[in-house]
């Protein structure tokens, strides 16, 4: 399972849901690749926000060694799974990807845990530290959910 986060900047949601996502199958010895990216330059190889960090350090979860890159088209060949954290993100990655855009893996991250809802992780970047607190929270129980569904369907794979 290949699975990468997306966001705008890459600085901010989408590095905590790849720290979350990885800490979540390597606590469970899984053989998953997580990445992150963002649909936007600004941050290209800056590291993540400091209330990113500080936010995942609280939680035992190490980001400081992350580095933002830019989504490219190809990671739709790379990954089975694309998450993008908002609907805006999702314009872009269409955008982005041209005709390489498939419907079946860029999926709304918290469709995941709210199906239906239509809603998008809220960008932390102009609010205060508390905004990352929320954000935190928001990812973690989405990425147990992704952690779950998907572990299931590896093994049934396995069975059949
Ligand atoms: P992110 O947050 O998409 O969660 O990484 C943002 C980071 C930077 C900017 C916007 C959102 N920016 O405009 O520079």
């Amino acid at each position: 399972m290949r699975i990468l986060m997306v966001c705008l900047g890459n600085i901010c949601r989408s590095p905590i849901a790849e720290g979350v996502m990885r800490a979540l199958v390597t606590r469970d010895n899984l053989d998953w690749v997580i990445d992150s990216a963002g649909t936007e330059s600004y941050h290209i190889g800056e590291p993540p926000h400091t209330y990113s960090q500080k936010i995942c350090q609280k939680n035992g979860v190490d980001i400081s060694q992350q580095k933002a890159r830019k989504f490219v088209a190809a990671d739709l060949k790379d990954f089975d799974l694309i998450y993008v954290m908002a609907r805006d993100v999702m314009e872009s990655v269409k955008h982005i990807a041209g005709s390489a855009f498939d419907a079946r893996k860029v999926i709304l991250f918290l469709e995941e845990s709210h199906p239906g809802s239509g809603r998008s992780v809220p960008d932390p970047w102009y609010g205060t530290e508390e905004g990352y607190s929320e954000v935190y929270d928001m990812i973690h129980d989405t990425c147990s959910v992704i952690l779950e569904k998907y572990r299931a369907a590896a093994v049934t794979d396995l069975y059949n």
